[in-house]
């Protein structure tokens, strides 16, 4: 049997993603992000995310078909996110994708936009493994997730209850004076430091915090610790020690991201581990966790960058997935869910 090629639509927050799979290979990937529009607003504004996939999804449908020199006639599903996610922006990918399938007469898959980051992996080449836990890190996300299925068998462990990491790292950079995004540049700043220089808390790790908080993460406390550094420099005339600085505050950050997940992976008996999101970017972190994991007998999975962050192959991944084991497709009145459960 020939494995089915799947276009999947991604529009849970502020990138229009649209790919194309055939079976597990990736056959395009396009993604057309609205993150300009709103950097303004210091945030995602929903409203302006829908009126920007309204925009750019027809586009990005036929840029992803010409990629991969194939036509609508060409394929046998449509896999589209149908949450967690903005409603109004989930509601604009829902939308298309059941004109798409009806006007093709085409099966209708609705994902699990959480499934779809740790279904990236098999793009790579990899087996699926479930159950897994999965660490989600972003610029709007901090989560902990146990995946149990393909079908969105997820269950949210911890999250943040403040910052995301993501936004962590950008607002220390602003406090550093280093550029946006600020994981990229406090990476770079911290090349040179001294992860060791100075101890930097790590939210939620306290004996106090184990029984209501063991999985879930605070960085507003260690943006704070980094403000007082720098007002401290600042008012004693001395330089502020940037590389160091960055050094620890990514330290402190990494630490309990690998910490938290690996508690999570021992605490429910699962070996296994995978990452996702744009913080997966840093460097730091992809060495720890690959340290730690393999200290502690957990499998590190970490599909290709480009994969991690949000994008529509990942989701026609999880369709493929869906169409290969027999998934009946998805009753023809689903609607977004714009929270896990
Ligand atoms: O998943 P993503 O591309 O998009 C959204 O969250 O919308 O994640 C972007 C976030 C930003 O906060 C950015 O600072 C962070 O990922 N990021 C990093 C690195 N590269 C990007 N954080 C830490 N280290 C990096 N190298
Ligand atoms: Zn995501």
């Amino acid at each position: 049997q020939r494995p089915p090629v799947v276009l999947g639509i991604e529009t849970s927050c502020d990138e229009t993603g649209v790919g194309i799979v055939r079976g597990t290979e990736l056959l395009a990937n396009r993604i057309a992000s609205s993150m300009e529009l709103h950097a303004r607003f210091g945030g995602v504004v929903p409203e302006i995310a829908a009126r920007a996939h309204l925009e750019e999804l027809q586009p990005t449908i036929l840029a992803a078909l010409a990629d991969a020199s194939l036509t609508l006639d060409d394929l046998d599903a449509v896999a589209v996110t149908a949450g967690p996610g903005l409603a109004g922006a989930l509601m604009v990918g829902i939308g298309a994708a059941k004109g798409l399938a009806a006007a093709r007469d085409l099966p209708l898959y609705g994902v699990n936009h959480l499934v779809g980051h740790v279904a990236a992996d098999v793009l790579s080449g990899e087996p699926l493994e479930l159950p897994t836990v999965a660490l989600l890190v972003s610029g709007g996300h901090t989560s902990l997730l146990l995946v149990r299925d393909l079908a969105g068998d997820v269950e949210l462990l911890g999250e943040t209850i403040d910052d995301a990491a993501g936004e962590a790292f950008d607002k220390t950079a602003r406090l550093l004076g280093l550029s946006y995004p600020g994981g990229p540049s406090i990476d770079r700043a911290a090349v040179d430091g001294d992860p060791a220089a100075i101890r930097f808390p790590r939210g939620l790790t306290a004996p106090k915090d184990r029984d209501r908080h063991r999985f879930d993460f605070s960085f507003s406390g260690l943006k704070t610790a980094v403000a007082r550094h720098v007002e401290r420099a600042e008012a004693a005339g001395e330089p502020l020690p940037v590389a160091d600085v960055a050094a620890s505050f990514r330290e402190a950050v990494v630490d309990v991201l690998v910490a938290k997940a690996l508690d999570a992976c021992a605490a429910h008996g699962i070996p296994r581990l995978l990452l996702g999101g744009g913080v997966v970017a840093n460097r730091r972190l992809r060495a720890v966790a690959a340290e730690r994991c393999e200290q502690a007998g957990v499998a590190l999975r970490i599909p290709p960058l480009d994969l991690c962050t949000d994008n529509g192959a990942m989701i026609a991944a999880v369709g493929a997935m869906l169409v290969a084991r027999g998934d009946a497709p998805s009753p023809a009145g689903f609607a977004a869910e714009s929270t896990l459960d």
